[in-house]
């Protein structure tokens, strides 16, 4: 006797099998399971896959959208300069409940841990007060990892460090910073430096946002990755966004490139983001600001697809749907060929977890019994759709239903339904 079965889904890997759960664990993943179980959900002929996973995220500025006002220009810095109102007028409440909100978007969509940035620039870290809170409110069902950022610059702004570190010290749980936001190349050069040995001195993890600008001349990856080896920081360190190394000379990324692949830190672009507010300075042609995925990967560089952003002074879309992210990273990456078409789920799912440093995450005997029910035949299939949902289990518990998407068609001579599945 099982708590939960889920019978005959079609594994990412192309298995079909039944996967057996009791308490908050997964205790088979095989064919033909005959245990009686107290739940059964049906997925034969649907996709099984871990749940998704969102490493970029800014969950304090979530929701916000048009408060105080909307973002006229849709730049970056506009951005910035709207959220540094925002953040002193939102209360801890209203930020705790909007983060509530969209974890239950969430969950509805089979995102089950999150890493978000909290900004720990002002004061009164109210931010970071409000992301302690919902941390633990969502504990059961979802996992939400916090990284202590400096949004203003951890030199630039008054109390930059000081904040920073007295939110380490309320138990935020990863090292940020915004090397390019500092006043001078050096002082970035140097936030890094003292970042990660904040990070190694306290055991922690490190995810920058790394040179989010067009400026081609903007490197402050190289010293990313410099410290990562330095310190011995190998598969802890992570560089958000990256998006200069779009505008970069092809010589220099020719020597770059390798650096990161031996230094054993993972890169973060996140599409939706990108495509949006980088080239804005540009008139035509007009950069993308997508950094080199492919070329990264082909290294053996980690490189996992994040959000960033939903309704908030940066970005006035977003669903809380990773398969979107998935989606506009593929056309923008150019990455069309089968096997890269496939390896964009796996890049919202494993690769992000394996990033993140996720415990105990997959489909295997003795993980953690969370996986999401889709409504698609593969992977590749799933970001064509961005399918229904069809059942989202957290630790054993179904968290989420939903219906499949089929419409119900009034056509002469043509079915009566139509499905949008080719498999
Ligand atoms: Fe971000």
């Amino acid at each position: 006797m099982v708590d939960l079965i889920v019978r005959g889904g079609t594994l990412p890997d192309g298995r079909v099998a039944d996967i057996a759960i009791t308490g908050e664990r997964i205790v088979a993943v095989e064919q033909g399971i005959t245990a009686e179980a107290g739940t059964t959900i049906e997925a034969a002929g649907h996709l099984v896959s871990p749940p998704f996973v969102d490493p970029h995220f800014h969950m304090d500025a979530t929701l916000s959208y048009g408060i105080p006002r909307v973002n006229a220009s849709g730049t970056l810095l506009e951005g910035i300069a709207l959220w540094g109102e925002l953040r002193d007028q939102a209360t801890v409440d209203e930020m705790v409940e909007r983060g509530l909100r969209y974890c239950d978007w969430a969950v509805s969509m089979g995102l089950l841990a999150i890493r978000s940035h909290v900004d720990t620039t002002p004061d009164h870290l109210n931010t970071v007060t409000a992301m302690l809170e919902l941390r633990e409110r969502v504990r059961p069902y979802l996992d939400l990892q916090l990284v202590a950022f400096p949004q203003d610059g951890l030199y630039r702004a008054p109390n930059g460090r000081a904040n920073l570190i007295r939110a380490l010290d309320m138990g935020v749980d990863v090292v940020g910073g915004i090397p390019h936001f500092e006043r001078t190349m050096e002082e970035g050069a140097a936030s890094l430096r003292d970042l990660c040995r904040i990070a190694a001195d306290r055991g922690l993890m490190v995810d920058i946002h790394c040179d989010e600008t067009d400026d081609p001349l903007s490197r402050h990856v190289e010293t990313l990755a410099c410290e990562t080896q330095r310190l011995g920081l190998a598969g802890r360190v992570a560089g958000s966004h990256l998006t200069s190394m779009h505008s970069m000379d092809n010589y220099y990324v020719s020597k770059l490139l390798p650096l990161i692949a031996e230094s054993g830190m993972a890169a973060i672009p996140n599409p939706l983001i990108n495509i949006v507010l980088q080239g804005r300075h540009d008139s035509y042609p007009k950069r993308r600001g997508l950094t080199r995925v492919k070329e990264m990967q082909a290294l053996g560089i980690p490189v996992g697809w994040g959000q960033d952003c939903v309704l908030d002074p940066w970005y006035s879309l977003g669903t809380a749907d990773m398969l979107d992210v998935a989606f506009m990273g593929l056309h923008v990456a150019q990455m069309t060929h089968p096997a890269e078409m496939a390896r964009c789920f796996t890049m919202v799912t494993e690769t992000n977890a394996a990033i993140i440093g996720l415990p105990d995450y997959g489909l295997h005997k003795g993980a953690l019994a969370s996986l999401v029910v889709l409504d698609a035949g593969n992977p590749t299939e799933a970001v064509r759709l961005r399918p229904a949902r069809l059942a989202v289990v957290s630790r054993g518990k179904v968290v989420a239903r939903s219906a499949p998407g089929d419409a119900a068609l009034s056509l002469p001579g043509r079915p009566g339904t139509v499905r949008r599945r080719a498999s």
